[in-house]
């Protein structure tokens, strides 16, 4: 019987410090369930964390510490490809030539661009502006159908999309035009300190995230402090921003609904509930954790997966930075 080829899936995580709960809860946990039905392909954004300064010894740390994350994660290297975005110079390629059917205007517009050169004032780089056309050039060598990521990168696909629309409708059809695949819960995991925020690893406050690696201890520290509101009821509603987070956490780890999570807690206040949220998410991590101290500790066998991994999505790269380079008129 003719095999049916699966549908390809690729998404990319910046090796930028610690890996949050909103990482997981946005984009990793569906990289994971979506490695049996899908032909994945996931790499470390190595190329995106230096639009902002990085010390070189410990994104060096970072970049491994990444990978074995993914591994922990359960993330099989026999069935997805994991790899480095930096060892496959094609991203690189096809970032110069996909910026130059790029506006400056469309660029300008990026959310995410306004936020980071505001926060960033003394270091307003050309990489910052130009990141998402070395997104769309991440996404678009790989032919992907769908593209898990959260809520905060909705727009960067948009634009990878209006990329490779205009460049087929140029040059014919070249790229496939991806489509987002955000959760229906937790597409935006908010800060635990201020929840009209998104949960991020560059927060100052340490108790406004929770690590992937935290201990349980933590974790339950960091959610039982979480800021609330003073109704005590745990429901969804308008100004219970932090409950409202803590509602979709405890449903993306345990899969309860929101109805199904205001029955378990009529009745009993807001500390009981923070208490089984925190309870839930680090016996969720746990496995996780556990699994990384052994990944970490074996550099040599990390350093063969992700070369295995590299090789593999340089054939894949390569064969569409070749079709773009000869539809644009390169000699080849
Ligand atoms: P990054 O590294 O900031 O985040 C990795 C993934 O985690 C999701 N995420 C969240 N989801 C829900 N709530 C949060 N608080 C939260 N914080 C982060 C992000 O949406 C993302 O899916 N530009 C990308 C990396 C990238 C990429 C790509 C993604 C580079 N090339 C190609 C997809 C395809 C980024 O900075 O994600």
């Amino acid at each position: 019987m003719e095999e049916i080829a699966k549908k390809k899936v690729l998404s990319c995580i910046q090796p930028s410090g610690m890996l949050t709960l909103g990482n997981y809860i946005g984009a990793l946990k569906n990289w994971l369930n979506m490695q049996e039905e899908f032909d994945c392909t996931y790499a470390v954004a190595d190329l995106h964390a230096i639009t902002v300064r990085q010390e070189p010894a410990k994104l060096r740390q970072q970049i491994y510490s990444t990978a074995a994350l993914l591994l922990a994660l359960g993330i099989d290297p026999e069935k997805s490809n994991i790899f480095i975005q930096s060892h496959v110079p094609a991203h690189s390629q096809l970032s110069w030539i996909l910026s130059c059917y790029t506006q400056f205007g469309e660029l300008s517009r990026m959310t995410q661009f306004k936020e980071k050169s505001a926060k960033h004032t003394d270091n307003v780089n050309a990489g910052l502006f130009s990141y998402p056309v070395l997104m769309a050039s991440d996404i678009l060598l790989y032919k992907p159908d769908l593209v898990p990521v959260g809520a905060d990168q909705k727009q960067h696909l948009e634009i990878a999309r209006d990329i490779a629309t205009r460049f087929n409708h140029t040059y014919g059809d070249v790229f496939t035009i991806p489509d987002a695949y955000i959760p229906k819960v937790g597409a935006r995991v908010m800060s635990l300190q201020d929840p009209t925020k998104k949960m991020s690893k560059s927060d100052e406050n340490i108790n406004a995230w929770v690590a992937i690696l935290d201990s349980k201890d933590d974790i339950i520290r960091k959610f039982k402090r979480a800021v609330t509101d003073s109704e005590a009821r745990v429901c969804i509603g308008e100004n219970k921003a932090g409950i409202n987070n803590l509602i979709g956490i405890y449903s993306a780890v345990t899969g309860k609904t929101a109805e199904q999570i205001t029955a378990e807690f009529e009745g009993r206040g807001y500390g009981d509930f923070k208490l089984a949220v925190g309870e839930a998410v680090a016996e969720e991590l746990r496995p996780i954790r556990e699994r990384y101290e052994t990944f970490i500790a074996d550099k040599k066998q990390l350093e063969d997966i992700y070369r295995m991994g590299d090789e593999k999505a340089a054939y894949i790269a390569n064969k569409t930075l070749s079709k773009v380079m000869k539809k644009v008129g390169f000699v080849l």
